[in-house]
């Protein structure tokens, strides 16, 4: 099955054209988009029709899906498949996590074994703002100052989900608290600072604002500036792409490569996706 991948962004993220993912795709096609996931770190299949089985389906054979922890968002029937979504129950309840990702972050890396890669599909989206932002972090990696690449060799950081939840639960319409049962599947992680990605051997910086809090057996101050430092290089312009949802949009990143973070737009207009997260290994 031909098909053609068109870059997006100066260095990263493409558009992969003539592949209908409504249909199985034959092996080899399945390996080819693969390698292009993988090689360009983000990549766009536009106006798919996608019902939820189908999805779950096309995101399993990239390896076992993670039923996420915010069980009350996820798809009656799909628990593969997280809301994030502003539209309400008829009870006036959220359906989904609206405020999902709006800090840089990789999926998932408060987990033993972080996400592999997430696929999005957009059901409905606002006229205007709710972009997608993507750093490129096998670029910071490169071009990471002598003096920082110095500092973080060898070492490994600290990743939780329960800090950031806090921070949000407090803020008005902001996060549910935690039950029990959830609280006891979250415990604090730490990865090594850099990562290998297992298909290409390419490597990447792999801490992120959202999860990322102290690096192990370094002073608070000093991990708390290095941290700063990292963030601060990782997610320049130059580093960025923006990615400009339309419906009918699968877009697939690969957490291992890259962060991401997610824009405001007007409350009034409904946004509506549903995510697949694919588990990844223990990071090495
Ligand atoms: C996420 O972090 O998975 C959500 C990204 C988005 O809503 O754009």
């Amino acid at each position: 099955m031909p098909f053609e991948v068109n870059p997006l962004g100066d260095r990263f993220a493409a558009e992969i054209v003539g592949i209908d993912l409504a249909r199985e795709l034959p092996d080899d096609a399945f390996a080819a988009v693969r390698a292009a996931w993988f090689d360009a770190g983000v990549v766009v299949f536009r106006d798919q029709r996608l019902p939820p089985g189908r999805q779950v389906a096309f995101s399993r054979r990239f390896g076992d899906l993670i039923v996420h922890v915010m069980q009350q968002f996820l798809l009656p029937g799909h628990p593969e498949i997280l809301l994030i979504s502003n539209r309400k129950h008829p009870d006036g309840t959220p359906m989904g996590f609206e405020d999902a990702g709006r800090y840089w972050h990789s999926d998932i890396s408060y987990d033993e074994r972080p996400a592999l890669g997430s696929h999005l599909y957009a059901v409905e989206i606002p006229p205007e703002g709710g972009d997608t932002l993507f750093a490129d972090m096998r670029h910071a990696l490169k071009t990471l100052p002598d003096d920082l690449r110095r500092r973080i060799e060898g070492r490994r950081a600290r990743h939780s989900y329960t800090r950031n939840h806090r921070r949000n639960e407090t803020v008005a319409g902001g996060r549910p608290a935690f039950s029990a049962e959830q609280r006891d599947r979250l415990n604090d992680v730490s990865h090594p600072m850099t990562r290998r990605l297992e298909d290409t051997g390419e490597e990447a910086l792999f801490v992120n604002p959202g999860f990322t809090f102290a690096i192990d057996d370094m002073d608070e101050a000093e991990s708390d500036d290095l941290l700063a430092a990292l963030f601060e290089h990782s997610t320049r312009e130059a580093f960025l792409y923006t990615h400009e949802w339309r419906r009918g949009d699968l877009l697939c990143w690969d957490n291992r490569s890259v962060m991401h973070r997610a824009i405001l737009y007007d409350p009034a207009e409904t946004r509506h996706m549903h995510r697949t997260t694919i588990a990844g290994l223990r990071p090495v």
